[in-house]
């Protein structure tokens, strides 16, 4: 009985502690899933999460050992990741092979008693280790799109025993944290490196648009340089800048010498661009430029190539250098250098590589602005052979004057009316030499025009004595219609000439039949017209539409056809305009000058009209208005 009693006793009190056992490895089940949940959440280092994992699980189901296996789709093989209880190790089998690589396979789980007894149990490892597997438990590691990825497996449970199918949803509900971290991790990993392509692209195009925009503004002040100083002080400047570095130098040789120079650029001094004459190899940019080779030195101090003349008329010690060749045509055009970083550092790829961007765009430059000066050069001379035609021409004004005069004197007993024609005279050597002023001037590439104020009053007279001598053998009857009181503003030798070339078309118009030569001077509005008519056959109708051009002419022996052409000309470096009306009855050439509101005088009384004599006033010329 009493074993009856102590048996009923014993029952329910061991059905007791059975629960109370159950519920203790309940909780610690789910403590361990809550831990490994928690991880998963706050560890983002895959190997530590599932060592966490495989540690719970070896503890939970009471094995020996626990081994992950990731699957390589690939190759088709599972690799073990981590082994518990012995050093991390890497195993490989071929999926299909063995119970982990069958797992893989159908994707279901595998338990066994003892693996020796099972014929898909490789024993390979065992062999290789001195291991006796004997009861195995292996479960798929699935995805959240249910792909298997891998395997966990677990051996040997404690005590001998087979592994339970509470066992099995242990490693089923772990295998399922175990396969988030991983997807968790690879898609981390995946996004750690997508995050360092866009940086390191990110930096690129920074580096990229620095590089572009140094070439932009390189571009944008090279155009704009006169000289080659300037294009040197900009170039250098910006290099200088860009690549921080303390000095720069810009080797060329001269484009009509053939001498070298250097320009030296200091940062610290950047509005003082030194220009130094040097022979070829002198330097670092020399050494640069006769072997057509990048340079980079940086001790430069010590190197042979180091150059008191010019590396010495830096105001800081010159240590690293990067120079680089400007490509020429046959042979560099020279070099472009880079002298001693701000921060200390040497010159690194990236400044190579920018500055034979810099140097391509620099020897460019230097090329065009050579070009382009070659070819003002030439023009201006051909510029020159033009205007010296037109000087030419209109030498026959003073001459004829100097002539006429000189007849003149010849006839003349009173010493005073002789004085007067040598004053006259010597005014025609005045233009002559104004005339050769302005070729020269040009030549310098000077301003030809000088725009003044000029009193009519005299200026009319002085034409009108000028044009009586032409015509004073010739039956032209002269007709000035000047408006007396009037003060312009134009180049008085350059309109001389204007209305001169005028007048004797004119003359040479009427020369046979005679007639009348009438020049007017009026204000209209703010323009000074000024005309000058005959009553000659007119224009011949076969050069009309040609008149101002050079080198038309007809129906005149000797004639160049440059009178009109220098008329236009001189019209319009004052910004005015020429045009003519001719007929039967004669021709008429009317000049708009513009004159700036307010500037040109008048006072109000009537334009003074004289038909006078066409021989020269032997008296009392024109008075020079006071000024
Ligand atoms: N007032 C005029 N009356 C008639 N024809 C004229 C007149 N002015 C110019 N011409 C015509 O226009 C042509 C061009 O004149 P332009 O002064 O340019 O050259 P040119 O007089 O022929 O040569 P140059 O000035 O060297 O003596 C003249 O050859 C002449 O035929
Ligand atoms: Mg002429």
């Amino acid at each position: 009985m009493t074993s009856g009693s102590e048996t009923a006793k014993s029952a329910p009190e061991g059905r007791l502690l059975d629960t109370s056992e159950a519920l203790r490895h309940e909780r610690r089940v789910s403590a361990a899933l809550r831990e490994v949940g928690v991880a998963l959440g706050t560890t983002f280092d895959l190997d530590d999460l599932l060592e966490l994992i495989l540690s719970k699980l070896t503890e939970l189901v009471e094995a020996d050992r626990a081994t992950l296996y990731l699957l390589d789709e690939g190759k088709k093989e599972l690799v073990s990741r981590l082994v518990v209880g012995d050093k991390v190790r890497s195993i490989r089998m071929k999926v299909g092979h063995g119970i982990a690589g069958t797992v893989a396979l159908t994707g279901k789980p595998i338990r066994i008693r003892d693996a020796y007894t099972d014929p898909q149990f490789e024993r390979d490892w065992d062999v290789l280790t001195g291991y006796r597997t004997k009861s195995m438990l292996a479960a798929p590691l699935k995805n959240h799109l249910g792909r298997t990825i891998g395997v966990i497996q677990v051996l040997n449970k404690q005590g001998g025993h087979e592994f339970t199918g509470e066992d099995e949803s242990i490693l089923s509900a772990l295998s399922t944290q175990a396969a988030v971290a991983i997807d968790n991790s690879r898609l981390f990993l995946s996004l750690i490196q997508k995050n360092k392509q866009l940086l390191d692209t990110t930096e690129q195009l920074e580096r990229k648009l620095q590089d572009l925009s140094l070439l932009f503004e390189l571009e944008r002040s090279t155009a704009r340089a006169t000289t080659i100083d300037e294009l040197a002080r900009a170039v250098l400047g910006q290099c200088a800048r860009a690549c921080e570095a303390r000095g720069a130098a810009l080797l060329l040789s001269e484009e009509e010498s053939g001498d070298l120079v250097e320009y030296v650029f200091d940062s610290k001094n950047p509005e003082t661009l030194q220009r130094i004459g040097v022979k070829s190899r002198d330097g670092f940019l020399g050494a640069t430029m006769a072997e057509n080779d990048i340079l980079s030195v940086d001790r430069a101090d010590t190197d042979p190539r180091w150059n008191a003349n010019v590396e010495g008329v830096f105001g800081f010690a010159v240590t690293h250098v990067l120079s680089v060749p400007l490509d020429g045509d046959d042979s560099p055009l020279g070099a472009i250098g880079l002298f001693t970083r701000a921060n200390g550092r040497t010159f690194d790829e990236a400044d190579v590589s920018l500055m034979r961007l810099v140097s391509a765009n620099v020897s460019t430059a230097v090329r065009l602005f050579n070009a382009n000066r070659s070819r003002e050069r030439s023009e201006r001379l051909t510029s020159i052979g033009r205007l010296l035609s037109q000087v030419i021409h209109d030498f026959k004004t003073p001459m004829t004057v100097i002539s006429g005069y000189a007849q003149l004197m010849a006839d003349a007993d009173d010493r005073a009316v002789r004085t007067e024609y040598t004053e006259e005279i010597l005014k025609q050597f005045d233009v002559l030499a104004a005339m050769q002023r302005e070729v020269l001037e040009f030549a310098r590439g000077g301003r030809t025009i000088f725009v003044r104020k000029v009193y009519l009053n005299k200026f009319f007279a002085d034409l009108r004595r000028q044009i009586a001598l032409e015509v004073a053998s010739l039956p032209i009857e002269l007709d000035f219609q000047v408006d007396t009181k009037l003060v312009a503003r134009f180049d008085e030798g350059r309109l001389s000439r204007v209305v001169h070339n005028l007048a004797r078309n004119a003359i040479e118009a009427m020369a046979e039949q005679g007639g009348v030569l009438t020049i007017s001077a009026r204000l209209e509005g703010d323009e000074l017209v000024i005309g000058v008519q005959d009553t000659g056959p007119g224009i011949p109708h076969a050069i009309e539409g040609q008149l101002f051009q050079s080198f038309v002419t007809m129906g005149k022996a000797g004639g160049t056809g440059l009178g009109l052409a220098i008329v236009k000309k001189i019209v319009e470096e004052h910004g005015g305009t020429v045009s003519v009306r001719s007929s039967a009855e004669g021709a008429s050439f009317e000049i708009r000058l513009p004159q700036s509101p307010g500037e040109v005088a008048v006072e109000a009384k009537k334009p003074a009209t004289s038909r006078k004599s066409n021989r020269p006033s032997k008296g009392n010329p024109a008075k020079s208005p006071p000024r």
